[in-house]
């Protein structure tokens, strides 16, 4: 019988998990672990160590992007997976994507969660981030990779490590940056020729777009940052027009849809 393609890639996702489960840097199994049972994590709870942590020594002028994130990295740190089988999915996808000789780039890497999952797998994995908060924080959680380390850095400042790499990693970020386009060619010639681009982003454009005074007003009470509403193919022409072949496009979760897309430099 001939089956459809997404059954192949289910059956192989899941021995892949399967396998990954087996290793101590598992990717596998985010499960609530803490006795709060918030935090998805497969490492013990940080988030009480973390309340004892001084802010980082800022070295450049915070963005507003970065004023949000750093209040809000604590609460952020500590909050429930909201869509746990997204991210698993995300996790294992990329990870069939890289190989053990690769560098590794990740912008907007938050509190580490997927680059200390993915970094193990790696030769090198730079996790960067804005937000000094989200260093502080990532940085406590990858101690003892020695694949890993981590920059606090952004696009379109020069402050980005020069690379090239072979993959560039962004999850929940493009929808957050300020000038995507300037990013997305930054990030473009970053990337070894044939290298990956491997992305992930909430795109509210089209039927979410009767959100937006909603995100308006939170934005207003400081408990929304700054964003766009962006359509997946929009998002995708944006991808291409810099000079991305793109090579695999999906929803992870359908609804609110956020679009993994997977581009090779061309
Ligand atoms: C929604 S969080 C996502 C974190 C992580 N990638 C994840 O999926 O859990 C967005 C992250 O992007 C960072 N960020 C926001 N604007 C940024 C920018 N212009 N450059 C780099 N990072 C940025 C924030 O500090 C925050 O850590």
């Amino acid at each position: 019988m001939k089956r459809p393609r997404h059954f192949h890639r289910r059956i192989r996702n899941a021995a892949q998990a399967a396998r990954l489960s087996s290793n101590p840097a598992t990717l596998v199994s985010p499960k609530p672990t803490t006795s709060h049972g918030l935090c998805y994590n497969t490492e013990p709870c940080i988030t009480a160590a973390m309340a004892q942590l001084r802010p980082m020594q800022n070295e450049k002028p915070e963005t507003p992007q970065a004023v949000f994130w750093n209040r809000v990295a604590h609460r952020y740190a500590a909050m429930p997976m909201r869509n746990p089988d997204a991210w698993q999915e995300t996790l294992v996808r990329t990870h069939g994507l890289l190989s053990n000789g690769d560098l590794v780039m990740e912008l907007g890497c938050g509190t580490g969660s997927t680059a200390v999952r993915l970094a193990p797998h790696v030769a090198a994995y730079t996790a960067t981030d804005d937000a000094s908060e989200m260093i502080a924080i990532a940085t406590q959680r990858g101690e003892g990779i020695a694949s890993l380390k981590f920059a606090h850095a952004r696009p379109g400042d020069g402050s980005l490590p020069p690379g090239p790499f072979d993959a560039i990693l962004a999850f929940n970020l493009l929808h957050l940056l300020p000038d995507l386009p300037a990013a997305l060619k930054e990030v473009h010639g970053m990337i070894k020729p044939t290298g990956l681009l491997i992305t992930k982003t909430p795109c509210l454009g089209g039927i979410y777009q009767g959100l937006w005074p909603l995100i308006r007003a939170l934005q207003a009470l400081g408990k929304a940052p700054p964003l766009r509403f962006i359509s997946p193919t929009r998002l995708e022409n944006m991808i291409r027009e810099v000079g991305f072949v793109i090579e695999d496009s999906d929803d992870l979760p359908r609804r609110p849809p956020s679009r993994f897309i997977v581009a090779r430099r061309s």
